[in-house]
């Protein structure tokens, strides 16, 4: 591995809690009779809470004041733990563990940067607590991905430049948070397809090739 540290992205990336806040968002948005469906839901990877909620609203004719989008960002994210309880240390892939040991073996520093206030919460469900040199996530940022804050933050918290770290994503806003950022990108799933991505990976352990 050419970098000192790694960064990386924790929804589709080390885990898959999409799939949840898919549920949890299509339920809310069948209660209040908005169309949503998996193609939007492609969009919301990366951005933030309430950023999501206006992407869906988009489809709404009601306009919601600020009080009334708390209430339904709220409803969802209490559906979403009620499903990210579910999760165990099951949910964490022996490749996903595998690489991230053999590259802190290697001298590695790993952080993860996500857009997530639910952050630390998966990161103990699926056995993970107390395992990253740094965790930056949705609570000690203002602005989220495209916005490379969250990673700046990571690297900030590793003691590293940004040059010397690579940022993992799933997300197309996530590789041009990196991007904006100065950190090298690797993209997985679809932001492998990314223009501006540094190395499309097919699999997590091709990290061990960089
Ligand atoms: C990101 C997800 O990691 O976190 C987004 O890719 C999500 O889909 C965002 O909206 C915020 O998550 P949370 O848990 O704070 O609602
Ligand atoms: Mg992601």
């Amino acid at each position: 591995m050419n970098y000192k540290g790694v960064i990386f992205d924790l929804d589709g990336v080390i885990c898959f809690t999409d799939k949840y806040h898919y549920q949890a968002w299509k339920k809310m948005a069948d209660d209040i009779g908005v169309y949503f469906d998996e193609k939007i839901n492609n969009r919301l990877r990366g951005v933030s809470r309430m950023a999501s909620l206006d992407i869906i609203l988009e489809r709404s004719e009601k306009i919601y004041s600020q009080a009334e989008k708390n209430i339904l960002a709220d409803r969802k994210n209490e559906l979403y733990k009620t499903l990210l309880h579910q999760m165990t240390p099951a949910d964490l892939s022996d490749e996903v563990k595998s690489t991230m040991d053999k590259l802190r073996e290697s001298g590695c520093k790993l952080a993860i940067g996500s857009s997530s206030r639910n952050t630390k919460l998966i990161l103990k469900q699926i056995g993970l607590e107390g395992y990253f040199d740094a965790v930056s996530d949705g609570t000690n940022i203002v602005h989220s991905k495209p916005d490379p804050e969250v990673f700046l933050k990571a690297a900030e918290f590793l003691g590293l430049d940004p040059a010397d770290c690579l940022v993992v994503e799933d997300a197309i806003a996530g590789i041009d948070a990196a991007v904006a950022g100065g950190f090298a990108g690797a993209g997985i799933g679809e932001a492998a397809g990314h223009e501006k991505v540094t190395y499309p990976l097919n699999t997590f352990s091709d990290l061990l090739n960089l």
